[in-house]
C-alpha cells in the first residue's frame, strides 16, 4: 500500500511538472527540462540492480533549473542536492515545491520528505562546493550520483573525475546515438531505462 502510495505520488509530481514543459524560456532562451517519466523507469532500472537506495545513496543535480529532479528523487534517495546558476530560474524552485505541496495534500499523497538541499552557485567552483558542504555535511567525495541534462556534461564529468569518489556514478538525460567517452570514466549503462535518452558512467 506504502509502495502503491509512493508511486502514485510520483506520478502526480511528473503530472504536475511535465506542465512546464514545452515552450519555457529562461535567461538563455529554451530551457530542456528532466521528463519525470522518463526519469522514473530509469531509477527503477537502477533500483534493480541495486545502484540506488532509500537509506544510503546522496544525490546531486549539477544544474538543477527548477528542482523538479530533487524534488522527485528525495523520495528515493537518502539526500538530495540540487545547484542552480541562474538567480531567476532557482527562485522557481521554491514556487515549484509550495504549488506541488499544495496539489499533493489535497490529493492526501506524501509530501516532500525534508531530505532536499537547493543552492544558487556554480556547481563548477569550489565556493559552491563548500557552500554545499556547510549545509548538508556531504563532500563532493562523498557524492553517489550526479546528474545533468547535458549541460556542461563534459566540464562536470572532468569535476567528477578530478574531485569525486572512485565509483561515483554520473547519470546523463538526453544523449541517445552518439556516446561520448570521458577519460577516467567507464560506460556502465548506455541506455538507462530503455527509452533512448538517459546513459550512466562510473568514475574509475
Ligand atoms: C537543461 S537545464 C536542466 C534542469 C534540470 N536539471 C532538469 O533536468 O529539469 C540545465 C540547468 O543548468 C543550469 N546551469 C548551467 N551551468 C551551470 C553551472 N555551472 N552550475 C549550476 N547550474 C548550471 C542552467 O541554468 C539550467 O537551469
Amino acid at each position: 500500500m506504502i509502495d502503491q502510495k509512493l508511486d502514485n505520488t510520483l506520478q502526480a509530481i511528473s503530472e504536475f511538472f511535465n506542465r512546464y514543459k514545452v515552450g519555457y524560456e529562461g535567461n538563455k532562451g529554451y530551457r530542456k527540462t528532466t521528463d519525470l517519466f522518463k526519469l522514473h523507469r530509469a531509477v527503477e532500472d537502477l533500483e534493480r540492480l541495486g545502484l540506488i537506495n532509500k537509506e544510503q545513496t546522496v544525490f546531486w543535480d549539477l544544474g538543477c533549473g527548477d528542482g523538479r529532479v530533487n524534488l522527485f528523487m528525495s523520495y528515493l534517495v537518502k539526500f538530495s542536492i540540487g545547484t542552480e546558476i541562474e538567480p531567476t530560474i532557482f527562485e522557481e524552485c521554491e514556487i515549484r515545491k509550495t504549488e506541488i505541496e499544495d496539489a499533493l495534500k489535497k490529493k492526501h499523497l506524501l509530501l516532500p520528505p525534508p531530505n532536499m538541499f537547493l543552492y544558487l552557485g556554480d556547481s563548477l567552483s569550489k565556493a559552491t562546493q563548500d557552500a554545499v558542504f556547510r549545509h548538508t555535511g556531504y563532500l563532493f567525495n562523498e557524492i553517489d550520483i550526479f546528474y545533468t541534462y547535458i549541460t556542461l556534461h563534459d566540464l562536470f564529468a572532468e569535476q567528477i573525475i578530478n574531485n569525486a569518489k572512485s565509483g561515483a556514478l554520473y547519470l546523463v538525460y538526453g544523449f541517445s546515438k552518439i556516446l561520448p567517452s570521458y577519460d577516467g570514466m567507464e560506460l556502465v549503462n548506455p541506455d538507462v531505462g530503455k527509452q533512448n535518452i538517459m546513459t550512466l558512467y562510473r568514475k574509475l
